[in-house]
């Protein structure tokens, strides 16, 4: 058991570790109750240390043996590793220790998934493999021997010898013990092969269960195209003789970057058009790249410690959506990204869990792999290049990876290369990462004599251990349109630093309208009360794409806001404005579905919260539906036409043009079938050859209650198939009408198919149920009943995806009291779980206080 004493960790006590390592010898014997893993590390006295003494990591460990420079010894072992007398040099030390993989259902340190070894060691999983210093600052070369019957046994690194029975892999390229990683199994392979921009020919392989085979192409032409593109964009080349990728079912996250070894949950990178939708072929697309691309990012430059998260991770992700921007289209991209922010990062950062892009204190890392890190860690990263512009930015990355590779590095390093290479002072700018919560910005504007001037206030709210907020850094991109249409002033960063702060544009003829925050230029809530014939001005005029669709936005939330509050009606003005531009041909479909989407229910409930309105959300709901069956009946002549538009013909391909077609005719058909009650969609239905067009059709019918036979079919046709049984369970979850979320939930609980050991089950049901937001908070108190029971289990078996999950109640403090009560008791009663983890631990002391 890991030790549930909550101890917290505070970036300010960092030390450097008493010693270096300089190699590691691993010999890994494979047994599913009993694989024994010797080791052999060299260790050298770290002159730029404290004395300390001697702690190893380990934790569920048998030891069988220690010894120091070949004595043996005999440690004292505590729930967290070894303490040990040793030599005043350097010294050899030798351990033994036993572990039984085939019992590991955490999915951390070494684990079986399908009757295949693999591991997962970021954050501290290593410690679960042996005895190690298993901390990010301490880099070493390994060397690694696998002994097994299995046909495939990979480490990191480069292949160097093999026998009957054994495999021997070594990486020259010093690491932290996160990046260490080991997979033994049957598998198959689909080969490739790289050129790197200098000769160097690299072998790649995507490795799955026999059956998976016809699965890859899409991620191994992927995998090249990301090699390709941090060539091109970076520079960056890679830096082994092959890149392994590995597919396993049972896994935490998405994938892991370990050195040579991404190891990916199969659901991020197994793709085929019968089996995956659009949308999981971009993600998978997307997470390929963010994997390789951490080989530069994370793994050559690391982090010094685990508050330095986001070094690695918002870089990642910010390099992985410009390399999707490229692949794909760049607006898109961008407003989906939003949306995404929107509903994942802005709840975190405004409710108990919020903390810094960079966090200060923690108890269980695993807690903060979070939206904030990865999301708004991204976002801090696109604000500094807008800032300083692309060149200096590219400037800055280069002496970036001249200054730091090798090294595990800190946000300080990283913002003393910015600037060196830009001459900027940025220690205000540095507030990104320390200052937690969302700021909020308001604007009011002024014209005289020719002279337009916007003023800016921003503040802060408070969040947990936050009270005073400083002023922050906002790049606010801003254009200026005049009355008839054209654009007088192109996107211009102004670059606020105070608490209020003018900025003024002189030769103005007339009074412009004014495009704020371009791009969503900063993560920041814009409060600002403009007449709506302005917005449907820019919904039909403004050239950023981004402001154009946030136009839309914000009359649709007005519009809600009405309903909701007023029992007004739908707002037929806004849906004649945004008419226009859905049927506009010239535009790319992709960005007219994007139109067509609403924002979601659990924003508006944040939005009602922000303006002292007590959410409801029955009414939230019921709002929602009148205004899409409003939309529905205004357009019911415009809906066939814009299918038939959108109809794709040719094969599939899953690239941006298709698949921008198919979301709009699948937005379209969402709204048919609230007029003909699922025709069309079981016509889709009955028709589809792809998962895309598939899926979405048994959407529309679960929408409508009209689901028996297709769910039937689906059933019967993919029973097989893990990952689309996936669907199958988390849609008949997340679109099926609120008062039947948590029933449904429940009764998927009880097939014998429910697996839910198995991350990806337990949160296509899960995850969905918190996804039907007026299901999960029916007033009964049914949905959060459900959750926190399987919480509890799961707890027992998988802290690190219980804790995940503990988030779906971080909004619990927006609703009505009784909502809250029934909130508070289920999260009281998780927390008076004995033997509860420390990750859960954590995350509802966090979510109650
Ligand atoms: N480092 C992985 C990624 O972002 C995420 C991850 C974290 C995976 C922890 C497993 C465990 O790319
Ligand atoms: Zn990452």
């Amino acid at each position: 058991m890991k030790d549930a004493s909550p101890q917290t960790i505070y970036l300010k006590d960092y030390t450097p570790f008493g010693w270096q390592v300089a190699d590691v010898h691993l010999t890994v014997a494979l047994a599913p109750n009993a694989t024994r893993v010797k080791s052999r590390i060299h260790f050298v006295p770290n002159p730029n240390a404290p004395e300390q003494e001697f702690f190893l990591h380990g934790e569920e460990l048998k030891l069988i043996r220690a010894a120091i420079d070949g004595e043996e010894v005999a440690p004292e072992i505590t729930p967290q590793g070894l303490r040990c007398k040793v030599p005043s040099g350097p010294f050899l030390w030798e351990s033994e220790v036993e572990i039984a993989p085939a019992e590991n259902f955490a999915l951390e340190g070494l684990y079986m998934s399908n009757g295949m070894y693999c591991t997962q060691c970021e954050a501290e999983g290593f410690r679960k493999i042996t005895y190690y210093p298993d901390r990010p600052d301490v880099m070493a070369t390994f060397t690694v021997r696998i002994e097994g019957d299995e046909a495939v046994k990979l480490s990191n690194g480069n292949p160097t010898d093999s026998g009957e029975g054994w495999a021997e892999w070594h990486d020259p390229w010093p690491k932290p013990a996160y990046l260490f990683a080991l997979v033994a199994g049957d598998l198959v392979n689909h080969p490739g092969e790289f050129t790197t921009r200098s000769g160097k020919t690299v072998e790649l392989n995507i490795w799955v269960r026999p059956g998976d085979e016809d699965k890859c192409a899409f991620g191994m032409e992927a995998l090249k195209a990301s090699m390709k593109w941090d060539e091109e964009v970076y520079g960056r080349e890679y830096d082994l003789d092959i890149f392994n990728i590995v597919a396993v079912d049972d896994f935490n996250m998405g994938a892991m970057e370990n050195k040579g070894l991404n190891i990916f949950n199969s659901s991020c990178v197994l793709a085929s058009p019968e089996t995956s939708t659009d949308a999981n072929f971009e993600r998978i697309e997307a997470i390929i790249a963010h994997e390789y691309f951490h080989n530069w990012t994370g793994n050559r430059i690391t982090c010094r410690d685990w508050f330095q998260l986001c070094l690695k991770e918002g870089l990642t992700v910010f390099r992985d959506s410009q390399f999707t921007s490229d692949m794909r289209s760049a607006e898109v991209k961008r407003i989906s990204d939003v949306i995404d922010l929107r509903a994942r990062q802005f709840p975190e950062d405004q409710g108990p869990l919020s903390h810094p892009v960079r966090p200060e204190s923690f108890q269980e890392i695993n807690n903060f792999y979070t939206a904030t890190v990865y999301e708004k860690g991204a976002e801090v990263i696109g604000m500094l290049k807008r800032l300083v512009g692309d060149e200096d930015y590219a400037k800055a990355l280069d002496l970036y990876f001249e200054r730091h590779d090798g090294d595990a590095a800190t946000i300080e390093d990283w913002l003393t290369v910015f600037e060196d290479a830009t001459g900027r002072d940025l220690a205000q700018f540095k507030r990104w990462y320390s200052q937690s919560g969302t700021p909020h910005l308001s604007v009011t504007e002024d014209y005289a004599d020719g002279v337009y001037t916007l003023t800016f206030k921003q503040h802060t709210p408070p969040t947990p251990g936050q009270s005073e907020k400083a002023p922050q850094v906002l790049p606010i991109a801003v254009g200026l349109l005049n009355p008839n249409g054209d654009e007088v002033v192109p996107t211009t960063v102004l670059e606020m630093t105070e608490a209020e702060q003018s900025f003024s544009f002189d030769g103005l003829s007339s009074k412009p309208v004014p495009s704020i925050l371009r791009g969503f230029s900063a993560p920041v809530v814009l409060e600002r009360e403009t007449a709506p014939e302005e917005k449907r001005f820019l919904l039909a005029h403004d050239t950023d794409a981004f402001n154009r669709w946030e136009a839309s936005r914000d009359l649709a939330r007005a519009c809600l806001y009405a309903m909701i509050t007023e029992g007004a009606g739908p707002d037929t003005a806004w849906i004649d404005a945004l008419e226009q531009v859905v049927r506009d041909a010239d535009l790319d479909p992709a960005f007219r579905a994007l139109m067509l989407s609403l924002p979601t229910q659990s924003e508006l409930a944040q939005m009602l919260h922000a303006r002292g309105v007590t959410p409801d959300p029955d009414a939230i709901y019921a709002a929602t539906e009148a205004l899409k069956n409003a939309m529905a009946e205004r357009w019911s002549a415009l809906l066939p036409a814009l299918r038939e538009e959108s109809a794709v013909t040719a094969a599939y391909s899953p690239g941006a043009e298709q698949s921008g077609k198919r979301a709009l005719g699948n937005a379209v058909l969402a709204l048919q079938t609230r007029l003909d009650g699922g025709k069309a969609a079981q016509a889709q239905y009955d028709a589809a050859d792809n998962m895309t067009m598939q899926l979405s059709a048994l959407s529309c019918l679960i929408s409508a209650g009209a689901e028996e036979t297709a769910l039937a079919a689906f059933e019967a046709q993919w029973k097989d198939d893990r990952l689309v049984m996936d669907k199958w369970f988390a849609l008949q979850v997340a679109a099926t009408a609120p008062e039947n979320a948590a029933t449904r939930a429940s009764a998927l609980t009880e097939r014998a198919d429910f697996d839910w050991k198995n991350p990806n089950r337990f949160r296509a049901v899960m995850g969905s149920l918190a996804m039907n937001h007026a299901g999960f908070h029916a007033k009964d108190g049914s949905g959060y009943k459900l959750l926190a029971d399987w919480l509890i289990k799961l707890d027992e078996k998988n802290p690190q995806t219980a804790a995940r999950m503990c988030s779906v109640f971080q909004t619990w403090k927006r609703y009505d009291t009784q909502r809250q009560a029934l909130m508070q008791a289920e999260l009281e009663r998780i927390a008076a779980k004995p033997g509860l983890s420390r990750d859960v631990t954590e995350m509802v002391t966090r979510l109650l206080s």
